[in-house]
């Protein structure tokens, strides 16, 4: 993950004040109850621990997974800011072992990881039933020349469409344009959520 433990060093500077305001619509989708535990997939530098802290009070806990160091140390060193409590996972979201958690969320994960497939069946498995699946992310319904740039920086596909995957696998599944200037995020931001079926 030689190119995201170089990003990880100017991540938050470059992005940070970029996505805040549109984050709270993904923990909203989650619908968190004090006390839970969130898989945090592609965690980068933890720009959703402030928000994730919030709502889940001081017995909450985030299981945050990222398959660059760079990232994760980042991410460790919000955590202890934070006082929040965080299991920080240095693995391949396409072959992790997860704990059983209440909810998951993925920001801008989905467009970056290299088989999304296989990381949601993965994060899917360790999802409770009845438990939120969110996603925040960009799609590029038409290409312009801010998408090649956010691909090439991200190391993304602004093509893809992850909600699809929810579609196929969830319940109660949902699509909100978060009405974001797709000239300056390459597409349209949104946030996908869906339930995961009771058993
Ligand atoms: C655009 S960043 C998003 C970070 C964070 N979720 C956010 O909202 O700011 C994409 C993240 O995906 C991680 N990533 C890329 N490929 C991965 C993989 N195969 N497994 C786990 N994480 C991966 C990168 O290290 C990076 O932190």
């Amino acid at each position: 993950m030689r190119w995201y433990d170089v990003f990880a060093h100017t991540y938050d500077a470059q992005l940070e004040a970029l996505y805040r305001p549109y984050r709270p619509a993904a923990f909203d989708a989650l619908r968190l109850a004090p006390g839970q535990t969130v898989l945090d997939l592609a965690c980068g530098t933890g720009q959703n621990f402030d928000g994730l802290a919030e709502r889940l009070g001081p017995a909450g806990r985030v299981v945050g997974l990222d398959a660059s160091e760079g990232m994760l140390k980042k991410a460790r060193a919000r955590a202890d800011r934070l006082g929040l409590e965080a299991a920080l996972v240095h693995a391949d979201a396409t072959a992790a072992a997860y704990p059983p958690v209440d909810a998951v969320l993925a920001t801008l994960a989905f467009t970056a990881l290299p088989d999304p497939d296989a990381a949601f069946a993965r994060a899917l498995d360790a999802l409770r039933p009845g438990g939120r699946f969110v996603l925040l992310d960009v799609h590029a319904e038409r290409r312009r020349f801010q998408t090649w740039l956010v691909e090439k920086i991200a190391r993304a596909d602004l093509n893809r469409r992850p909600w699809t995957l929810l579609e196929a696998a969830l319940d109660d599944v949902s699509r909100t344009d978060l009405n974001a200037p797709a000239k300056t995020f390459g597409g349209t931001l949104y946030v996908a959520a869906g339930t995961k079926r009771a058993l």
